[in-house]
C-alpha cells in the first residue's frame, strides 16, 4: 500500500509529495509543527496539541491555513488512507510561498502538510531497560517554546548523540543548568528524593506529555517541582527520565557515560511510565 500525504489542500502519494521552492518554510524554517501519537486508530491528547499549535501560530503572528476543525478532519482523514491504527501523525504550517524576503510577505497564504507514519504502539507490558543520554552546550535560540520547525541545533545535537551511541543529548545552558534534549523534555528524581523538571519559559518546549505526567502524577498524588535543575544535579540523581510524544516516558541510565543511581530504570520512573499507560488507555477505551 503506498503511502498518502497531504499537501496544500490535495492528497497524494507520499513519494511525490513536494512544496513549492520558495515556500518560506523551506527558506527560512518559518513554520510550525506538532506530532501526535495514534494508538488503537485514537489521537492521543489531541487538544493540547491543538493548544499548542495555537500557540505557535499566534506568537509567530501565522494564520491558521484551515480551520482548527477542518485540520482535525484533515489528519483523521490521513490516518484512514494510510491506515494507521498505531503510529504518528505530523502536520506542519508554513507562512507559504512569496517572494524571498525575510520580512512577512503581505499576504500570508499559510501552507499545510500533514502525513502519518506507523510507528510502534505503547506497550503496556513494557520492561524498561533505560537509555543514554549526553551533555552538550544550548546553542539554539531563545525562543524554544514555540514549536517550530527551526530545529537546526536540535539535529546537531541529536546527530552527537547518536555518533556517541546514545539515544537523546540534553542541552546545557552557560550556568550548568539543563533546558531539555533534543526532541524530549529531561526529569530527574534528585539525591533528595524530588521529582524535577524544568519549569515553564521560552527555554523549553512545554510538552504535551510533560503535562500529562504532571496530571498523572497529581492524579496519584506523586509530588513534583517544576524548576531549572543543574547538570551536576542530574549526574547526582536517583532516576532521570525524557518524555515525549515519540518516547512516552523513558527512563536514562547514563549521563555522559556514568550511571544514574544504581545504573537501572529507577522505580518511580518505572511508575510513571505505568501511569502514562492508562492515561493513554483511557483515550483509546
Ligand atoms: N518532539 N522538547 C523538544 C525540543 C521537542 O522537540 C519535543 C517533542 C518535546 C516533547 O514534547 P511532546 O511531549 O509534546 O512530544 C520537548 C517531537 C516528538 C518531535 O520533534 O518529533
Amino acid at each position: 500500500m503506498s503511502r498518502i500525504a497531504y499537501v496544500n489542500g490535495q492528497y497524494v502519494p507520499h513519494m511525490t509529495a513536494a512544496v513549492h521552492i520558495e515556500d518560506r518554510g523551506y527558506q527560512f524554517s518559518d513554520g510550525v509543527y506538532e506530532v501526535v501519537a495514534v494508538h488503537h486508530g485514537k489521537l492521543i491528547d489531541m487538544d493540547g496539541h491543538l493548544t499548542r499549535l495555537t500557540r505557535s501560530l499566534t506568537e509567530l503572528e501565522m494564520a491558521w491555513p484551515v480551520a482548527p476543525a477542518a485540520l482535525e478532519v484533515i489528519i483523521r482523514e490521513v490516518i484512514r488512507r494510510n491506515r494507521i491504527r498505531d503510529g504518528i501523525v505530523y502536520m506542519q504550517v508554513t507562512r507559504g510561498v512569496a517572494p524571498r524576503n525575510h520580512a512577512f510577505p503581505a499576504h500570508q497564504n499559510s501552507a499545510l502538510v500533514v502525513m502519518a507514519k506507523r510507528f510502534p504502539p505503547f506497550d503496556f507490558d513494557a520492561t524498561n531497560k533505560g537509555v543514554n543520554v549526553i551533555t552538550t552546550p544550548e546553542i539554539r535560540w531563545k525562543r524554544r517554546d514555540i514549536k517550530t520547525v527551526s530545529l537546526l541545533g536540535n539535529c546537531l545535537a541529536k546527530e552527537q548523540a547518536v555518533r556517541a551511541g546514545c539515544y537523546e543529548a540534553w542541552f546545557i545552558e552557560d550556568d550548568g543548568m539543563v533546558t531539555e534534549g533534543t526532541s524530549s523534555n529531561a526529569w530527574i528524581v534528585t539525591a533528595d528524593g524530588e521529582l524535577v523538571t524544568r519549569d515553564v519559559s521560552n527555554a523549553i518546549l512545554n510538552g504535551i506529555t510533560r503535562l500529562s505526567i504532571m496530571k498523572v502524577a497529581n492524579e496519584n498524588g506523586i509530588e513534583f517541582v517544576e524548576r531549572a535543575f543543574s547538570v551536576d544535579e542530574a549526574r547526582a540523581a536517583r532516576e532521570a527520565f525524557v518524555s515525549s510524544t515519540t518516547s512516552f516516558v523513558k527512563p536514562v541510565v547514563k549521563i555522559d557515560g556514568d550511571p544514574v543511581g544504581d545504573g537501572k530504570a529507577g522505580p518511580l520512573s518505572t511508575k510513571l511510565l505505568a501511569y502514562f499507560g492508562e492515561h493513554i488507555k483511557a483515550q483509546i477505551a
